[in-house]
């Protein structure tokens, strides 16, 4: 049972469509195909239009890096965990001139200082933050920082990497967003995607050909070869939000799975209040490891989400529930955390 952030269980008509036979990146069938999941991802989401790029997310990161290069303003980057640190580091190495407002790990964003800091330094140009956290499960509140950033005519970005498709997402107001397919979308990893919601003209003489958005955009989404099979499969993944209410019951089931742990004394580190249904992050109690119960638990079926090193270091562990879950087939997993942790479990009582 495969409970990681990405990649993520795959339906069978969405494996079948990968198995088809590759077709030319210039041919209609392909470009109707790209042409229906660009326009099923904006509708999913309130965007405009959107680039389907050969990658992982960290390309999709890079390319608005790249955009965000263009512009001759300062910009902010919001911090509280691995993925804004990340951020930090994309904009780093694009020599980007910008500051850093950091909160805890686990914490959310004090968004009346973020307010403070766009109205005072009349500079800032542009923000970028992370709006799913995956390294704690803080889902930062997008909203807030649409209308501090529309007061000043700041430009956002959001990395909604393990955002999109496991809560409603609106980009409809955001300046770039990043996305891939391997995630809460449900279809292989390798294609990343970037949102936006105006015209963007390419870049030759300052962006790479790969990361040029405008390139892409100024070639029908097709600059150079593409992926035929992770483009069919995106398609039958994104066809799926069409038809169910998988927002509400990932919540449901996510707040359901959150009082059995805490039933079993587990500590999940997110509060409720502004976590990710989709990401349970639990502090593991001494002398329980990290390591050791995921291994443990992948011993017995289970893959949850423990091998990063940030993870490691902290002695978490996490539950994802990017893919299609019911209670039942929960419940083992339940049984066999309480059976695997009943000496720990004695200890911290
Ligand atoms: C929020 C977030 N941003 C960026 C990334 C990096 O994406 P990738 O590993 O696909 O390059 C991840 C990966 O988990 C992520 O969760």
């Amino acid at each position: 049972m495969n409970l990681l952030p990405g990649p993520v269980a795959i339906r069978p008509d969405v494996r079948e469509a990968l198995s088809e036979m590759p077709v030319s990146h210039r041919s209609e069938a392909f470009l109707k195909t790209l042409r229906n999941a660009k326009e099923l991802l904006c509708q999913l989401t309130g965007s405009r239009q959107v680039e389907i790029m050969i990658g992982s997310g960290t390309l999709a990161n890079d390319a608005i890096a790249g955009q965000l290069s263009l512009t001759a303003g300062r910009g902010l980057i919001l911090s509280n965990g691995e993925f804004g640190d990340r951020l930090v580091d994309h904009a780093s190495r694009f020599r980007l001139s910008f500051d850093v407002l950091r909160s805890d790990w686990g914490d959310v964003f004090d968004y009346e200082r973020v307010e403070r800091v766009i109205r005072q330094d009349a500079l800032v140009d542009w923000l970028w933050a992370v709006h799913c956290e995956t390294s704690t499960g803080v889902l930062n509140d997008i909203g807030m920082l649409k209308e501090a950033c529309a007061k000043r005519s700041v430009r956002l970005c959001v990395d909604c990497i393990s955002s999109i498709g496991t809560v409603p997402v609106d980009l409809g107001s955001v300046y770039l967003a990043s996305c891939v397919s391997g995630k809460g979308l449900g279809a292989f990893p390798g294609l990343s995607m970037v949102f936006y919601n105006h015209q963007i003209p390419p870049a030759p003489g300052a962006l790479p050909r790969y990361l040029d958005l405008g390139f892409y955009a100024s070639r029908d989404g097709v600059p150079f070869t593409h992926s035929s099979n992770l483009v069919s499969a995106l398609l039958r993944a994104l066809q799926r939000f069409r038809s169910t209410n998988r927002f509400v019951e990932t919540l449901d089931l996510s707040m359901w799975l959150k009082g059995r742990l805490r039933e079993l004394g587990y500590h999940v580190v997110t509060p409720d209040a502004h976590a990710s249904p989709a990401v349970i992050t639990i502090a593991l109690p001494d002398p329980l490891r990290s390591g050791d119960l995921g291994r443990q638990l992948e011993d017995a079926g289970y893959m949850l989400s423990y091998r990063s090193d940030y993870l490691l270091k902290r002695n978490w562990i996490q539950i994802c529930l990017m893919a299609e879950w019911s209670r039942e087939r929960l419940v083992p997993l339940l049984d066999k955390l309480r059976e695997i942790c009943a000496p720990a479990r004695r200890s911290m009582a």
